[in-house]
């Protein structure tokens, strides 16, 4: 007899589920907690390879050596051919991902007593937008690395139908409810008729009135946010003493871009800026550019960024200090100057909702329930951008980082009941 397991494999945070007679539990990862950043950190003082919250720890300490986040932005893109060096070879993202997938099978084996090997594994409702192809490739990229961790049977479930199935579990009449799942890469979402009865059926097809998704989520605004107010300081739009030019655009962007900062410390590039910064007209900030990639502290930044963009869910002014004699930076961000900063995507949110209750044939008010799962929907603007596109509907929050991986165990167990142990 095997185990089966559902994974959510997040851009930011990962987490593993299996059902135990059929009820669905989370299975402690690291440290007790049930949800691990989804980082790598590749030592090149001891050459060992950690995960989770210990690659966030082994990173922020300043060990020497590299550290990569939202690894999962780079399926289905040309990046996925790229390789990343650390201190004895070169690793395939293939092989990064398979290593993390991995890390989670392990982690689930010490709490089963054996790894699984069979798993239902959660993806975005689009892996990238408008490119049917780059999305085919995506998942057999996923599929090729969960095999590499050691997984048999492999199936696929979208994120925003695995949150409804969690949902359901809580329901008890019969509804229609707009399931909105908006995590670190993806906004997705699903309509579905949920109810106590339908929640036993095995074959759900007919409940699903409609799912669809738009590559938007908190790493974007985290990116929109540092290019508003963070990058300025660090020589984004600043003029050249050669007339009419400015610093090069694509610095900034890259080092806004979770997994693109490790590309900003080849040593070609750190050259690259030193050249800038001879020509520099404003040379403090380009001084401090050049500081943030030579001490490797562009994570360090984001994660000083999108800690203010946390921070403005719950209070309308937030502080970014990062004083080290690296960055040396003390802004006030106001929550108006991040909603500013996200307004396109806020629109791009809530106009992919009122396409999709059109795609199902549905008018605003026939949706009674909002189901809230994924880190940033804990966020205000997310909320009203939601909330405006079905104004009737009740709003529910969810667990914002265990949802997915909850319903991808109930739709384990249904799949590989005859041969799992579940
Ligand atoms: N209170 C909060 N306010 C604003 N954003 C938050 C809050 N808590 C978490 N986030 C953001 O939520 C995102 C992570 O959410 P989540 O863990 O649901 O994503 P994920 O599942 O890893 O990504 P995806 O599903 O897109 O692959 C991060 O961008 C994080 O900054
Ligand atoms: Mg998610």
């Amino acid at each position: 007899m095997t185990t089966a397991c559902g994974i959510d494999f997040g851009t930011s945070n990962s987490s593993i589920g299996v059902c135990d007679a059929g009820r669905p539990r989370l299975l402690p990862i690291q440290r007790g907690e049930t949800s691990v950043p989804t980082a790598l950190f590749f030592s090149f003082e001891d050459n060992s390879t950690t995960f989770g919250h210990e690659a966030l720890d082994r990173y922020f300490v300043r060990e020497h050596g590299r550290y990569l986040r939202a690894i999962k932005s780079v399926l289905g893109t040309k990046l996925f051919e790229e390789t990343t060096q650390t201190k004895l070879r070169r690793y395939a993202f293939g092989e990064i991902i398979a290593a993390f997938l991995r890390f989670l099978r392990i982690a689930a084996a010490q709490s089963l007593g054996e790894p699984p090997t069979s798993v239902v594994l959660g993806r975005p409702a689009f892996f990238v937008d408008d490119d049917p192809k780059a999305d085919a490739a995506a998942e057999r990229q996923l599929e090729a690395a969960a095999r590499g961790a050691g997984f048999e049977q492999i199936a696929f479930q979208f994120e925003p139908i695995a949150a409804a199935l969690d949902y359901e579990q809580s329901v008890n009449t019969e509804e229609i409810a707009l399931v909105a799942d908006i995590g670190g890469g993806t906004s997705d979402f699903s309509i579905v008729r949920v109810s106590p009865e339908r929640a036993r059926s095995s074959d759900r097809r007919r409940d699903i009135l409609g799912f669809t998704g738009v590559h938007i989520g908190g790493t974007d605004f985290d990116r929109q946010l540092g290019l508003a107010r963070v990058m300025p300081s660090l020589g984004l739009r600043s003029p050249l003493r050669r007339k009419g030019l400015e610093a090069p655009s694509w610095y900034f962007f890259d080092l806004a871009t979770w997994h693109r900062i490790n590309f900003l410390y080849d040593s070609k590039v750190l050259t690259e800026v030193r050249a800038v910064l001879r020509d520099a007209a404003e040379p403090e900030k380009i001084e401090r550019l050049l500081r943030v990639l030579e001490h490797r502290k562009g994570h360090e930044l984001l994660a000083g960024i999108e800690a203010a963009k946390i921070d403005l869910s719950r209070t309308d002014l937030a502080l970014l200090k990062l004083d080290d004699g690296v960055a040396d930076i003390s802004l006030k961000i106001t929550r108006a100057e991040l909603e500013a900063a996200m307004s396109d995507s806020l629109q791009r949110i809530r106009s992919r909702i009122n396409d999709l209750l059109r795609m199902a044939g549905l008018t605003s008010d026939s949706v009674s329930a909002v189901f809230l799962t994924g880190g940033a929907t804990r966020m205000p603007s997310v909320r009203k951008s939601i909330a405006a596109a079905v104004p009737t509907a009740r709003l529910i929050e969810g667990d914002a980082l265990g949802s997915v991986a909850t319903g991808l165990a109930l739709d384990a167990a249904r799949r590989f009941a005859s041969t799992c142990r579940i």
